[in-house]
C-alpha cells in the first residue's frame, strides 16, 4: 500500500486496505469484482466484494468525491432513500507513483434495480409510469428538505420494488445542492431536467428494442412534470373551507397520510368575517406508514410494504378480538406468529431472493388470488406452497442482482 493513500470515513472496514488502490479501477481484476448491472455513468463504476457484502466503487477527483460523500451522508442523516457513502478514497498512486484519481465507495443497495433491469426483458408503458410515479415521490421529498438535485434521471436513480410499486432511491448527489428553502424556479428547473432526461432514456430503450416504438415517450416522460405538481399541491397547498366543514380538516390530514406524508403542524387562519378558514399542511417527511411499521416491529420496509403489513395486522386484531389491546403488543404477536412464519414457510434455497417483506406481500397476494378462483378460503401455506414452487423458482435472485451475461438479465416478474 501506497504511504500516501488517505481515506475518509465514519468507520472502516479493515478490509478496505485490500482493495488494489494502486490499480486503476477499470483494471481492477475479476476476484474482487461483484458482477452486477449498473445504470449509465460517465465515470468507471464498479462494484466490489468487501467482508461479505458488495459496495460500489466510483472513481473522481478527490474534490468531487468529498462533495458527494458530504451531500450524501447529510441526506442519508435525514433519512431520504438514497445510497449510503462509505469512505472516499484518494492519494492514490500506480506502480509507476502515477497520480490515480480518487474514489467515492458507497454501500451497494440491496435489492434495488437499475430502470434499464427492470425493464430488460420486454417494457411495458405501465411499468414506466411505475418508475416515474415513484421518482416523483422522492423528488418531493428531496425538494422539501431543500435538497435541489441537478441531474434528476432514471440512471441516477435506483430502484427497489414495494408491494407491487416501486420505491426510488437517490444514487447520484455530484450535481446536488442542499438550501434553506428551494424557490420554485429551482424546483421547476429539476423537474424540466428531469422530464428531457428521462425522455431521453425512454428514447434509448426504444433504439434498444426494450421499449415500443409505438409508444410516446414524450407523453411518458411528461408524467414526472404531472405527478410531481399534482403531490406537491397536495403536500404543501394552501386549502380555503367554510367554518362548518371541520371535517375538511381531517381529510386534508388523511390524505397527505395516504400519500405516505406525515403533518407536523397545520396552520389555520380564519378570514375576516369568520366565516372560512385558511388551512396549510407543514409536511415534515414522506414514510409515515414506514416508521410505524419500524416502531411497531423493528422492521424497515418501503412505503407501500407497510402499509400492507399493517392492514394485515389490523385484520389480525379484528380477527383475535384484540382491539382493545394496545397495538405494541398486538403487532409483536403478529410478527411472531403471522409474518416471520410465513417467510419461514418458504423454501431456504429460495427465501432469499426477493426482500421479505416484498415476498411477504406477494404470498398475501398470491393466497387471494387463489382463494378467488378455487372459490374457498385458501391456508397460507398453501399459498405459501404454489407460490414458490409456480413463481418463486423462476425468479432471479434481486438481493445482488448477478448478471451472467453482458446483456441485462430477465427478469419475469412484469407479468
Ligand atoms: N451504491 C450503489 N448501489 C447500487 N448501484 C450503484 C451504487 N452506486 C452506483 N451504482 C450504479 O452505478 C451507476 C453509476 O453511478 P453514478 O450515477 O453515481 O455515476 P456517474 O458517473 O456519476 O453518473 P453520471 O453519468 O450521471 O455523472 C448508477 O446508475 C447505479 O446503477
Ligand atoms: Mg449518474
Amino acid at each position: 500500500m501506497p504511504s500516501r493513500l488517505k481515506i475518509t470515513a465514519a468507520t472502516l472496514d479493515p478490509a478496505f486496505l485490500d482493495l488494489p488502490w494502486s490499480t486503476p479501477l477499470e483494471e481492477w481484476p475479476e476476484n474482487v469484482l461483484a458482477p452486477l448491472p449498473r445504470g449509465i455513468s460517465r465515470h468507471v463504476v464498479r462494484f466490489a466484494r468487501l467482508s461479505g457484502q458488495v459496495v460500489a466503487v466510483k472513481e473522481i477527483s478527490h474534490e468531487v468525491a468529498q462533495r458527494e460523500y458530504n451531500l450524501l451522508r447529510l441526506i442519508d442523516k435525514m433519512d431520504v432513500p438514497s445510497v449510503e457513502p462509505l469512505a472516499v478514497v484518494h492519494g492514490r498512486t500506480d506502480a509507476n507513483g502515477e497520480e490515480l484519481n480518487a474514489a467515492l465507495v458507497t454501500k451497494h443497495l440491496q435489492y434495488s434495480l437499475p430502470y434499464r433491469a427492470v425493464f430488460s426483458q420486454h417494457m411495458r408503458p405501465k411499468t414506466a409510469f411505475r418508475l416515474i410515479d415513484a421518482l416523483a415521490v422522492l423528488m418531493v421529498r428531496l425538494h422539501l428538505l431543500g435538497f435541489y438535485w441537478g441531474d434528476v434521471s432514471l440512471s441516477n436513480t435506483l430502484f427497489r420494488r414495494d408491494a407491487g410499486a416501486f420505491a426510488a432511491y437517490l444514487v447520484d448527489a455530484e450535481t446536488g445542492e442542499l438550501h434553506e428553502n428551494l424557490t420554485p424556479g429551482q424546483r421547476n428547473y429539476d423537474i424540466d431536467l428531469a422530464r428531457t432526461n428521462i425522455i431521453g432514456e425512454l428514447f434509448d430503450l426504444q433504439a434498444g428494442g426494450m421499449l415500443d416504438e409505438s409508444e410516446d415517450a414524450i407523453h411518458i416522460g411528461d408524467r414526472i412534470h404531472e405527478r410531481y405538481h399534482e403531490l406537491w399541491e397536495e403536500v404543501t397547498g394552501e386549502e380555503v373551507i367554510a367554518t362548518n366543514e371541520r371535517w375538511r380538516v381531517t381529510d386534508r390530514i388523511n390524505r397527505l397520510n395516504d400519500l405516505g406524508f406525515e403533518v407536523d403542524e397545520l396552520a389555520i387562519t380564519s378570514d375576516d368575517d369568520g366565516t372560512r378558514v385558511r388551512l396549510r399542511p407543514k409536511v415534515v417527511d414522506a414514510g409515515h406508514f414506514h416508521r410505524q411499521i419500524m416502531r411497531l416491529t423493528g422492521l424497515d420496509v418501503e412505503e407501500n410494504q407497510a402499509r400492507r403489513m399493517l392492514n394485515d395486522l389490523d385484520e389480525y386484531r379484528a380477527i383475535t378480538n384484540q382491539q382493545d389491546e394496545p397495538i405494541e403488543l398486538v403487532a409483536h404477536e403478529w410478527l411472531a406468529t403471522i409474518y416471520s412464519p410465513t417467510i419461514q414457510m418458504v423454501p431456504r434455497d429460495l427465501r432469499a431472493r426477493i426482500a421479505g417483506p416484498e415476498l411477504f406481500h406477494e404470498i398475501l397476494e398470491h393466497r387471494w388470488y387463489m382463494s378467488q378462483k378455487l372459490k374457498r378460503d385458501v391456508p397460507t401455506w398453501e399459498a405459501v406452497k404454489d407460490y414458490s414452487e409456480k413463481f418463486l423458482v423462476r425468479r432471479r435472485d434481486e438481493r445482488v442482482y448477478m448478471a451472467t451475461t453482458q446483456e441485462l438479465p430477465r427478469i419475469a416478474t412484469e407479468e
